[in-house]
Protein backbone atom coordinates (compact mmCIF):
# COMPACT_ATOMS: atom_id res chain seq x y z
CA UNK A 1 0.00 0.00 0.00
CA UNK A 2 1.02 3.46 -1.16
CA UNK A 3 -0.20 6.64 1.21
CA UNK A 4 0.52 10.23 0.84
CA UNK A 5 0.71 12.24 4.01
CA UNK A 6 -0.08 15.85 2.76
CA UNK A 7 0.98 18.44 5.61
CA UNK A 8 0.94 22.38 5.26
CA UNK A 9 1.05 23.99 8.50
CA UNK A 10 2.91 24.45 12.12
CA UNK A 11 0.24 21.82 13.80
CA UNK A 12 0.08 19.46 11.17
CA UNK A 13 4.23 18.28 11.08
CA UNK A 14 3.13 17.69 15.27
CA UNK A 15 0.08 15.34 14.79
CA UNK A 16 2.16 13.32 11.70
CA UNK A 17 5.30 12.90 13.03
CA UNK A 18 4.44 9.98 15.18
CA UNK A 19 2.43 8.07 12.56
CA UNK A 20 4.95 8.07 9.64
CA UNK A 21 6.94 7.07 12.20
CA UNK A 22 4.72 4.23 13.05
CA UNK A 23 3.49 3.28 9.13
CA UNK A 24 6.92 1.40 8.51
CA UNK A 25 6.05 -1.54 10.57
CA UNK A 26 3.10 -2.14 9.06
CA UNK A 27 4.53 -2.47 5.36
CA UNK A 28 2.78 1.05 4.27
CA UNK A 29 5.17 3.06 1.90
CA UNK A 30 4.51 6.54 2.70
CA UNK A 31 5.41 9.71 0.54
CA UNK A 32 5.07 13.00 2.02
CA UNK A 33 3.59 16.24 0.48
CA UNK A 34 4.37 19.81 2.01
CA UNK A 35 1.88 21.96 0.60
CA UNK A 36 3.99 25.49 1.60
CA UNK A 37 1.00 26.82 3.70
CA UNK A 38 3.53 27.28 6.34
CA UNK A 39 7.47 28.67 4.74
CA UNK A 40 9.44 30.73 6.91
CA UNK A 41 11.83 28.43 8.68
CA UNK A 42 10.72 29.05 12.56
CA UNK A 43 7.33 27.80 11.36
CA UNK A 44 7.95 24.56 9.42
CA UNK A 45 11.78 24.04 8.60
CA UNK A 46 12.36 23.94 12.56
CA UNK A 47 9.45 22.28 13.27
CA UNK A 48 10.45 19.27 10.63
CA UNK A 49 14.17 18.85 11.32
CA UNK A 50 13.05 18.76 15.01
CA UNK A 51 10.39 16.29 14.27
CA UNK A 52 12.75 13.71 12.47
CA UNK A 53 10.62 14.18 9.51
CA UNK A 54 10.91 12.70 6.42
CA UNK A 55 12.32 14.74 3.52
CA UNK A 56 8.80 15.67 1.57
CA UNK A 57 8.68 14.06 -1.68
CA UNK A 58 6.30 16.53 -3.40
CA UNK A 59 6.83 20.45 -2.48
CA UNK A 60 4.18 23.15 -3.73
CA UNK A 61 5.28 26.33 -2.15
CA UNK A 62 1.63 27.67 -1.95
CA UNK A 63 2.62 30.39 0.29
CA UNK A 64 -0.06 32.69 1.87
CA UNK A 65 -2.56 34.06 0.32
CA UNK A 66 -6.52 34.34 0.78
CA UNK A 67 -8.38 31.37 2.18
CA UNK A 68 -9.70 30.75 -1.50
CA UNK A 69 -6.18 31.44 -2.91
CA UNK A 70 -4.62 28.87 -0.88
CA UNK A 71 -7.05 26.34 -1.23
CA UNK A 72 -7.00 26.18 -4.88
CA UNK A 73 -3.69 26.18 -5.09
CA UNK A 74 -3.16 23.14 -2.98
CA UNK A 75 -6.50 21.68 -4.49
CA UNK A 76 -4.61 22.38 -8.07
CA UNK A 77 -1.50 20.75 -6.81
CA UNK A 78 -2.35 17.86 -5.00
CA UNK A 79 -4.66 16.65 -7.89
CA UNK A 80 -1.20 16.95 -10.10
CA UNK A 81 0.20 14.69 -7.97
CA UNK A 82 -2.22 11.98 -7.92
CA UNK A 83 -2.42 12.25 -11.82
CA UNK A 84 1.03 11.19 -11.61
CA UNK A 85 1.20 8.66 -9.09
CA UNK A 86 -0.76 5.95 -7.79
CA UNK A 87 -1.58 6.49 -4.46
CA UNK A 88 -3.77 4.06 -2.13
CA UNK A 89 -5.06 6.58 0.09
CA UNK A 90 -4.10 9.57 0.83
CA UNK A 91 -3.60 11.34 4.98
CA UNK A 92 -4.67 14.91 5.85
CA UNK A 93 -4.38 15.99 9.45
CA UNK A 94 -6.42 18.64 11.43
CA UNK A 95 -8.51 21.59 10.19
CA UNK A 96 -6.36 23.83 8.05
CA UNK A 97 -7.17 24.90 3.99
CA UNK A 98 -4.41 22.07 3.41
CA UNK A 99 -6.42 19.67 4.75
CA UNK A 100 -9.43 20.44 3.10
CA UNK A 101 -7.72 21.12 -0.30
CA UNK A 102 -5.94 17.91 -0.58
CA UNK A 103 -8.66 16.02 0.54
CA UNK A 104 -11.08 17.50 -1.73
CA UNK A 105 -8.77 17.00 -4.54
CA UNK A 106 -8.45 13.35 -3.56
CA UNK A 107 -11.79 12.36 -3.18
CA UNK A 108 -12.57 13.95 -6.40
CA UNK A 109 -10.25 11.32 -7.78
CA UNK A 110 -11.73 8.63 -5.94
CA UNK A 111 -8.51 8.36 -4.05
CA UNK A 112 -9.69 7.53 -0.34
CA UNK A 113 -8.93 10.13 2.23
CA UNK A 114 -7.95 9.27 6.09
CA UNK A 115 -8.87 11.87 8.60
CA UNK A 116 -6.45 12.43 11.26
CA UNK A 117 -7.68 14.07 14.30
CA UNK A 118 -11.43 13.74 13.05
CA UNK A 119 -14.62 14.75 14.21
CA UNK A 120 -14.20 17.79 16.65
CA UNK A 121 -16.77 20.69 16.20
CA UNK A 122 -16.25 24.12 17.79
CA UNK A 123 -20.07 24.70 16.63
CA UNK A 124 -18.84 28.12 15.26
CA UNK A 125 -19.11 28.15 11.38
CA UNK A 126 -17.48 31.47 11.24
CA UNK A 127 -14.47 29.57 12.19
CA UNK A 128 -12.16 29.01 9.00
CA UNK A 129 -11.09 25.80 10.67
CA UNK A 130 -14.54 24.60 11.38
CA UNK A 131 -15.50 24.43 7.69
CA UNK A 132 -12.57 22.49 7.26
CA UNK A 133 -13.40 20.46 9.40
CA UNK A 134 -16.47 19.39 8.60
CA UNK A 135 -16.27 18.75 4.88
CA UNK A 136 -13.23 17.08 5.56
CA UNK A 137 -14.92 14.74 7.97
CA UNK A 138 -17.73 14.29 5.04
CA UNK A 139 -14.95 13.56 2.36
CA UNK A 140 -12.90 10.91 4.01
CA UNK A 141 -13.63 6.50 4.13
CA UNK A 142 -11.70 6.68 7.50
CA UNK A 143 -11.70 9.34 10.36
CA UNK A 144 -8.80 8.90 13.23
CA UNK A 145 -10.16 10.52 16.47
CA UNK A 146 -8.39 11.78 19.71
CA UNK A 147 -11.58 11.77 21.92
CA UNK A 148 -14.75 10.08 22.83
CA UNK A 149 -17.08 13.04 21.62
CA UNK A 150 -15.39 13.06 18.42
CA UNK A 151 -17.34 9.76 17.97
CA UNK A 152 -20.56 11.54 18.91
CA UNK A 153 -20.28 14.44 16.61
CA UNK A 154 -19.73 12.41 13.78
CA UNK A 155 -22.44 9.73 14.41
CA UNK A 156 -25.09 12.81 14.57
CA UNK A 157 -24.13 14.48 11.68
CA UNK A 158 -24.52 10.97 9.49
CA UNK A 159 -21.16 10.51 8.67
CA UNK A 160 -20.72 6.88 8.65
CA UNK A 161 -19.24 5.48 5.64
CA UNK A 162 -16.10 3.72 5.82
CA UNK A 163 -14.66 3.88 9.36
CA UNK A 164 -14.34 5.77 12.74
CA UNK A 165 -11.91 4.79 15.07
CA UNK A 166 -10.70 5.81 18.24
CA UNK A 167 -6.82 6.35 18.48
CA UNK A 168 -5.56 8.60 20.57
CA UNK A 169 -3.85 11.99 20.34
CA UNK A 170 -1.11 11.52 17.54
CA UNK A 171 -0.02 15.50 19.17
CA UNK A 172 0.54 14.26 22.67
CA UNK A 173 3.31 11.56 21.10
CA UNK A 174 5.42 14.08 20.05
CA UNK A 175 5.59 16.02 23.02
CA UNK A 176 6.12 13.33 25.18
CA UNK A 177 8.79 12.12 22.84
CA UNK A 178 10.27 15.46 22.58
CA UNK A 179 9.94 16.72 26.02
CA UNK A 180 13.52 15.47 27.65
CA UNK A 181 15.03 17.20 24.45
CA UNK A 182 13.26 20.58 25.12
CA UNK A 183 13.66 20.25 29.02
CA UNK A 184 17.58 20.04 27.87
CA UNK A 185 17.54 22.90 25.71
CA UNK A 186 16.58 25.20 28.85
CA UNK A 187 14.52 28.11 27.11
CA UNK A 188 13.28 29.55 30.33
CA UNK A 189 16.85 30.00 31.24
CA UNK A 190 17.69 31.29 28.02
CA UNK A 191 14.92 33.76 27.87
CA UNK A 192 16.08 34.37 32.40
CA UNK A 193 12.00 33.19 33.12
CA UNK A 194 11.83 31.54 36.46
CA UNK A 195 10.53 28.28 36.33
CA UNK A 196 6.83 27.94 37.28
CA UNK A 197 7.01 31.82 37.64
CA UNK A 198 5.74 32.87 33.89
CA UNK A 199 2.86 33.43 32.06
CA UNK A 200 2.89 32.00 28.31
CA UNK A 201 0.70 34.02 25.82
CA UNK A 202 -0.17 32.61 21.89
CA UNK A 203 -3.07 34.30 19.91
CA UNK A 204 -3.74 34.31 16.23
CA UNK A 205 -7.39 33.42 15.66
CA UNK A 206 -8.49 36.07 13.16
CA UNK A 207 -11.56 36.48 15.14
CA UNK A 208 -9.15 38.35 17.51
CA UNK A 209 -6.39 39.51 15.69
CA UNK A 210 -7.45 40.50 12.97
CA UNK A 211 -10.20 43.13 15.22
CA UNK A 212 -8.05 46.32 16.44
CA UNK A 213 -10.52 46.78 19.39
CA UNK A 214 -10.34 43.45 20.75
CA UNK A 215 -6.59 43.16 20.19
CA UNK A 216 -5.96 46.33 21.77
CA UNK A 217 -8.27 45.22 24.30
CA UNK A 218 -6.33 42.22 25.23
CA UNK A 219 -2.90 43.28 25.34
CA UNK A 220 -4.02 45.71 27.72
CA UNK A 221 -5.08 42.63 29.98
CA UNK A 222 -2.19 41.12 29.54
CA UNK A 223 0.00 44.46 30.53
CA UNK A 224 -2.10 43.98 33.86
CA UNK A 225 -1.14 40.71 34.86
CA UNK A 226 2.17 41.33 34.00
CA UNK A 227 2.39 43.42 36.98
CA UNK A 228 2.12 40.10 38.80
CA UNK A 229 3.87 37.71 36.82
CA UNK A 230 6.64 37.87 33.75
CA UNK A 231 4.32 37.35 30.44
CA UNK A 232 6.25 36.03 27.66
CA UNK A 233 4.57 36.33 23.89
CA UNK A 234 6.17 34.67 21.28
CA UNK A 235 4.17 36.11 18.49
CA UNK A 236 2.08 34.13 15.48
CA UNK A 237 2.68 35.99 11.70
CA UNK A 238 -0.03 37.22 11.67
CA UNK A 239 -0.42 38.65 14.73
CA UNK A 240 2.72 40.82 14.44
CA UNK A 241 1.58 42.13 11.24
CA UNK A 242 -1.93 43.13 13.35
CA UNK A 243 -0.11 44.92 16.21
CA UNK A 244 2.34 47.26 14.29
CA UNK A 245 4.04 49.06 16.90
CA UNK A 246 1.34 48.30 19.49
CA UNK A 247 3.56 46.48 21.74
CA UNK A 248 3.21 47.35 25.17
CA UNK A 249 6.39 47.75 27.20
CA UNK A 250 5.51 45.57 29.97
CA UNK A 251 5.08 42.43 28.24
CA UNK A 252 8.23 40.19 26.56
CA UNK A 253 6.80 40.02 23.04
CA UNK A 254 9.37 37.63 21.11
CA UNK A 255 9.38 36.25 17.78
CA UNK A 256 7.89 32.77 17.36
CA UNK A 257 9.16 29.63 18.95
CA UNK A 258 10.73 26.31 17.33
CA UNK A 259 8.90 23.26 18.54
CA UNK A 260 11.28 22.49 21.42
CA UNK A 261 11.68 25.59 23.17
CA UNK A 262 7.76 26.19 22.76
CA UNK A 263 7.13 23.06 24.68
CA UNK A 264 9.94 23.52 26.86
CA UNK A 265 8.38 26.75 28.16
CA UNK A 266 4.80 25.09 28.14
CA UNK A 267 5.93 22.91 30.74
CA UNK A 268 8.06 25.56 33.16
CA UNK A 269 4.64 27.82 32.60
CA UNK A 270 2.71 29.07 35.88
CA UNK A 271 -0.40 29.58 33.55
CA UNK A 272 -0.76 29.49 29.55
CA UNK A 273 -3.16 32.18 28.01
CA UNK A 274 -4.29 31.21 24.13
CA UNK A 275 -7.12 30.74 21.35
CA UNK A 276 -4.55 27.86 19.93
CA UNK A 277 -6.48 24.57 19.79
CA UNK A 278 -3.23 22.23 20.23
CA UNK A 279 -2.32 24.18 23.13
CA UNK A 280 -5.22 23.77 24.72
CA UNK A 281 -4.07 19.63 24.14
CA UNK A 282 -0.28 20.21 25.40
CA UNK A 283 -1.02 21.80 28.58
CA UNK A 284 -4.06 19.37 29.60
CA UNK A 285 -1.21 16.36 28.85
CA UNK A 286 1.51 18.70 31.11
CA UNK A 287 -0.44 19.36 33.63
CA UNK A 288 -0.38 22.99 33.25
CA UNK A 289 -3.38 25.32 33.61
CA UNK A 290 -4.56 27.23 30.46
CA UNK A 291 -7.27 29.82 29.57
CA UNK A 292 -8.63 29.90 26.31
CA UNK A 293 -9.37 33.53 25.08
CA UNK A 294 -11.95 32.31 21.96
CA UNK A 295 -15.90 31.92 22.62
CA UNK A 296 -15.89 28.23 21.68
CA UNK A 297 -13.26 25.08 21.90
CA UNK A 298 -13.72 21.89 20.06
CA UNK A 299 -11.72 20.61 22.33
CA UNK A 300 -14.00 20.60 24.93
CA UNK A 301 -12.43 17.53 26.93
CA UNK A 302 -9.35 19.70 28.22
CA UNK A 303 -12.24 21.53 30.36
CA UNK A 304 -13.95 18.80 31.76
CA UNK A 305 -10.18 17.01 32.28
CA UNK A 306 -9.82 20.34 34.49
CA UNK A 307 -6.43 21.69 33.10
CA UNK A 308 -8.25 24.74 30.62
CA UNK A 309 -11.46 27.24 31.07
CA UNK A 310 -12.82 29.40 28.33
CA UNK A 311 -13.01 32.55 28.86
CA UNK A 312 -15.02 34.04 25.68
CA UNK A 313 -13.39 37.27 24.21
CA UNK A 314 -14.03 39.05 27.48
CA UNK A 315 -10.69 41.07 29.02
CA UNK A 316 -12.84 41.56 32.33
CA UNK A 317 -13.26 37.59 32.47
CA UNK A 318 -9.37 37.16 31.22
CA UNK A 319 -8.37 39.17 33.70
CA UNK A 320 -10.36 37.57 36.40
CA UNK A 321 -9.49 33.93 35.63
CA UNK A 322 -5.56 34.78 35.29
CA UNK A 323 -5.72 36.20 39.26
CA UNK A 324 -7.89 33.18 40.33
CA UNK A 325 -5.43 30.80 39.02
CA UNK A 326 -2.24 32.90 40.17
CA UNK A 327 -3.91 32.85 43.48
CA UNK A 328 -4.05 29.09 43.84
CA UNK A 329 -0.91 26.64 44.18
CA UNK A 330 0.59 24.72 41.59
CA UNK A 331 -1.11 21.32 40.94
CA UNK A 332 1.43 18.94 42.03
CA UNK A 333 0.26 16.04 39.77
CA UNK A 334 -0.58 15.34 36.59
CA UNK A 335 -3.63 13.19 35.57
CA UNK A 336 -3.64 11.05 32.22
CA UNK A 337 -6.63 12.07 29.90
CA UNK A 338 -7.09 8.42 28.43
CA UNK A 339 -5.45 7.36 25.12
CA UNK A 340 -3.21 10.87 25.26
CA UNK A 341 -0.63 8.29 26.02
CA UNK A 342 2.37 8.14 23.70
CA UNK A 343 0.97 5.40 21.88
CA UNK A 344 -2.01 7.19 19.72
CA UNK A 345 0.36 7.01 16.55
CA UNK A 346 1.34 3.69 16.75
CA UNK A 347 -2.66 2.72 17.23
CA UNK A 348 -3.76 5.45 14.04
CA UNK A 349 -0.87 3.24 11.78
CA UNK A 350 -2.35 -0.14 13.16
CA UNK A 351 -6.44 1.16 12.35
CA UNK A 352 -4.73 2.40 8.59
CA UNK A 353 -3.42 -1.11 8.03
CA UNK A 354 -6.45 -2.43 9.19
CA UNK A 355 -8.78 -0.57 7.18
CA UNK A 356 -6.86 -1.28 3.88
CA UNK A 357 -6.07 -4.93 4.73
CA UNK A 358 -2.38 -3.77 4.34
CA UNK A 359 -1.09 -6.27 7.00
CA UNK A 360 1.84 -5.85 9.35
CA UNK A 361 5.33 -6.28 8.09
CA UNK A 362 6.41 -6.94 11.33
CA UNK A 363 4.45 -6.92 15.36
CA UNK A 364 4.10 -3.21 16.84
CA UNK A 365 6.74 -2.53 19.41
CA UNK A 366 4.96 -3.27 23.05
CA UNK A 367 2.47 -1.22 24.56
CA UNK A 368 4.19 0.90 27.60
CA UNK A 369 1.00 1.79 29.22
CA UNK A 370 -2.21 -0.03 30.04
CA UNK A 371 -4.47 1.80 28.73
CA UNK A 372 -2.49 1.31 25.16
CA UNK A 373 -2.47 -2.22 25.63
CA UNK A 374 -5.93 -2.40 26.27
CA UNK A 375 -7.07 0.24 23.40
CA UNK A 376 -4.72 -1.25 20.64
CA UNK A 377 -5.36 -5.00 21.56
CA UNK A 378 -8.64 -4.09 21.18
CA UNK A 379 -8.39 -2.49 18.42
CA UNK A 380 -6.24 -5.20 16.56
CA UNK A 381 -8.63 -7.92 17.98
CA UNK A 382 -11.78 -6.56 16.61
CA UNK A 383 -13.87 -6.91 14.01
CA UNK A 384 -14.27 -4.18 11.29
CA UNK A 385 -18.13 -4.05 12.09
CA UNK A 386 -16.92 -3.31 15.78
CA UNK A 387 -14.12 -0.60 14.48
CA UNK A 388 -16.73 1.34 12.58
CA UNK A 389 -18.52 2.77 15.69
C1 LIG B 1 -3.12 28.51 10.06
C2 LIG B 1 -4.43 27.72 10.24
C3 LIG B 1 -4.80 27.69 11.71
C4 LIG B 1 -3.64 27.14 12.55
C5 LIG B 1 -2.39 27.99 12.28
C6 LIG B 1 -1.19 27.46 13.06
C7 LIG B 1 -6.01 27.89 8.34
C8 LIG B 1 -7.31 28.44 7.92
N1 LIG B 1 -5.53 28.34 9.52
O1 LIG B 1 -3.40 29.85 10.46
O2 LIG B 1 -5.90 26.83 11.87
O3 LIG B 1 -3.98 27.24 13.92
O4 LIG B 1 -2.11 27.93 10.87
O5 LIG B 1 -0.16 28.40 13.06
O6 LIG B 1 -5.45 27.11 7.64
N2 LIG B 1 2.91 33.79 7.63
C9 LIG B 1 4.26 34.02 7.60
N3 LIG B 1 5.09 32.94 7.54
C10 LIG B 1 4.63 31.67 7.48
C11 LIG B 1 3.25 31.44 7.50
C12 LIG B 1 2.40 32.52 7.57
O7 LIG B 1 4.71 35.15 7.65
O8 LIG B 1 5.46 30.73 7.43
C13 LIG B 1 2.00 34.95 7.75
C14 LIG B 1 1.50 35.44 6.43
O9 LIG B 1 1.44 36.83 6.48
C15 LIG B 1 0.09 34.88 6.36
C16 LIG B 1 -0.31 34.85 7.82
O10 LIG B 1 0.89 34.57 8.54
O11 LIG B 1 -0.75 35.66 5.56
C17 LIG B 1 -1.32 33.78 8.15
O12 LIG B 1 -0.87 32.50 7.71
P1 LIG B 1 -1.95 31.39 7.21
O13 LIG B 1 -1.27 30.14 6.84
O14 LIG B 1 -2.85 31.99 6.20
O15 LIG B 1 -2.84 31.13 8.48
P2 LIG B 1 -2.46 31.05 10.00
O16 LIG B 1 -2.97 32.28 10.65
O17 LIG B 1 -1.03 30.68 10.21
Amino acid sequence: MKLLVVVGARPNFVKTAPVINALPATGIDVAVLHTGQHYDYQMSGAFLDQLGFPKPKHVLGIGSGSHAEQTAAVLTGVELVLLGERFDAILVPGDVNSTLAAALAAAKLAVPVIHLEAGLRSGDWSMPEEINRVLTDRLSELRLCHSPEALDHLASEGITTGATVLVGNTMIDSLFDLLPAADARDCCGRLDLPQKGFVLVTLHRPALVDCPAALGEVLGTLQTISEELPVVFPVHPRTRARMGGALPAAIRVIEPLDYLDFMGLQAQARLVITDSGGVQEETSALGVPCITYRTSTERPITITHGTNRLVGLDPALLLAAAREELGRPPADSITPVPLWDGRAGIRAAAAIAVHFGAGLREPMSSPTSPIADTAESRYLSSTSEEQER
